[in-house]
């Protein structure tokens, strides 16, 4: 009897297997009709949902890679939060809106945290990438087609693409390539208020081949005739949103269109994007500012070459665990139709942008940037603002410092002068999450409040 049901019970175990082979040969791997089978990855799953819950009130996270104490997560808490469980609130705080971190994505993550989370094996592409059979992800190049296909936000076909370390390594990247074998150095431009980032990095990496020379305006003032000039057009442009084309005009004058914004969540998309040189970056589509992850899309074969050059001699190639977060990422957005996210991220900066303006018309102190309505291609109708920056204008004369009286009112912006354009002039960042962007628009109420004379409605 104990015989007879032992092999009984190998039977079964034999058939179950066999038909389990059978159905993981036909089947591929993330087929949905049947339950895969877990093993090695239960720990480390088990792991990151246990640090993932670490309670910290709501206004801090704790990560996989951060402290651990006592075999305790430690929590990481939001500006203006403290204690071990980022439950105290400091009252007298400054609202922080100086850095561009993009938070405001972080709830549509956690909305969406079953597809977008990825784990990976301890053997995962352990290869150089020349050794490697993809040098690059061929799934991460077509989600590339497919969410600017989506945007409807720029013309792909035709076009190469580079990966880079963030979209700030594929600008020098750009830079080095415009101005291999010209008959004489460069001239890089960018016409104010300018993202500081043009500067500081022609600036550092100087080269007989290139020299940064300011603003593109004032160069183009300054001759009727421009030779070898390369022009940084960030479009819509940090600090101020506006949609921007070159203003360097001449023989070979060329651009770099830093398109780090061209998405519904900040601009009305007029058309899709056709330049030679494009740079994108997943920092504000997705908000993984900190996966260093961007992409470069490229008409001319040669230019294609040398910013490849550029890439492998600075760092063989990019990494693949950015790659595949970076995959996995937009595998997550183009789920469903693929526009959630976009909706998401014009609904958050436009309430945001709408409450701030609100606050500001109040002001006689205080004026923002224009930003005119426009028909958006994404949306397919005309819609407004939703800039990813403020930039704030201090209007009384004596307010030459506009950060000075910002910071009196317990406000963090970004100085002026920083992007070649007068402290009169302070940028706010408007991507961090809704504590801090709450708390903010606290702190604009109060100082416009006491105002003398201030309007009301
Ligand atoms: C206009 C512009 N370009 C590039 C970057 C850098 O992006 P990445 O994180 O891809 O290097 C930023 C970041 O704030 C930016 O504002
Ligand atoms: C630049 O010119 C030199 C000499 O003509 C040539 O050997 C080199 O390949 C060129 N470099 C690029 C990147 O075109
Ligand atoms: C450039 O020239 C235009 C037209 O002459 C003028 O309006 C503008 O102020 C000048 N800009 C700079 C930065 O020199
Ligand atoms: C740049 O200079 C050219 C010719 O010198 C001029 O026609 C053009 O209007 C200038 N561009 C801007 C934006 O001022
Ligand atoms: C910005 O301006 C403030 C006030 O003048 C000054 O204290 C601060 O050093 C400036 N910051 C930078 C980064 O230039």
């Amino acid at each position: 009897m104990a015989n007879k049901l032992r092999i009984s019970f190998y039977s079964v175990c034999l058939l179950s297997s066999v038909a389990l082979n059978i159905y993981f040969a036909t089947t591929p791997y993330f087929g949905k009709k049947q339950k895969p089978i877990i093993s090695w990855t239960l720990k480390a799953a088990a792991e990151a949902e246990a640090v993932a819950s670490t309670s910290c009130s709501g206004h801090g996270k704790a990560y996989l890679d951060g402290l651990i104490v006592n075999g305790n997560p430690i929590c990481e808490c939001n500006n203006c939060y403290g204690g071990s469980d980022c439950s105290v609130f400091a009252t007298d705080c400054a609202a922080d809106a100086d850095s561009g971190n993009p938070l405001f994505l972080e709830p549509f993550w956690m909305q969406h945290a079953s597809t977008s989370a990825v784990l990976l094996s301890g053997w995962h592409r352990m290869s150089y990438a020349s050794n490697d059979k993809f040098e690059v992800s061929p799934e991460l190049v077509n989600n590339i087609h497919k969410v600017h296909a989506i945007a409807r936000n720029a013309i792909t076909k035709g076009k190469y693409i580079v990966f880079g370390g963030g979209s700030t390594q594929l600008l020098g990247a750009a830079v080095y390539a415009l101005s291999m074998n010209l008959s004489s150095p460069a001239s890089v431009v960018a016409a104010s208020p300018a993202y500081p980032l043009y500067k500081s990095q022609t600036d550092y990496f100087q080269n007989m081949h290139f020299e940064f020379k300011g603003d593109a305006l004032t160069l183009n003032n300054s001759s009727d005739n421009l030779e070898n000039v390369i022009e940084f057009v960030t479009s819509p442009n940090n600090p101020d949103g506006n949609l921007r084309r070159a203003v360097a005009q001449g023989k070979s004058v060329k651009a770099i269109y830093d398109h780090a914004y061209y998405w519904p969540h900040f601009t009305a998309i007029p058309s899709p994007a056709n330049e030679d040189v494009m740079v994108f970056t997943i920092s504000k589509l997705t908000g993984h500012a900190g996966s260093r992850f961007g992409w470069a899309l490229v008409k001319d074969e040669v230019v294609y070459q040398r910013m490849k050059t550029y890439i492998s001699l600075s760092e063989f190639s990019i990494s693949r665990e950015a790659q595949m977060r970076a995959q996995q990422l937009l595998e997550a957005i183009l789920e469903g139709n693929g526009k959630e996210i976009f909706d998401f991220g014009y609904e958050k900066m436009r309430n945001r942008w709408e409450k701030l303006s609100q606050t500001i018309a109040l002001s006689n102190h205080f004026t923002l940037q224009e930003i005119p309505n426009q028909y958006c291609n994404f949306f397919e109708k005309v819609r407004g603002p939703s800039p990813a920056y403020a930039w704030l204008k201090c209007e009384r004369e004596e307010d030459i410092n506009c950060n000075a009286v910002l910071k009196a009112g317990k406000i963090i912006g970004r100085n002026g002068s920083l992007f070649d354009s007068k402290d009169r002039y302070v940028r706010l960042s408007l991507l961090m999450r809704d504590d801090d962007f709450d708390f903010l628009l606290g702190r604009l109420n109060v100082l416009v409040g006491n105002e003398d004379g201030a309007k009301t409605i």
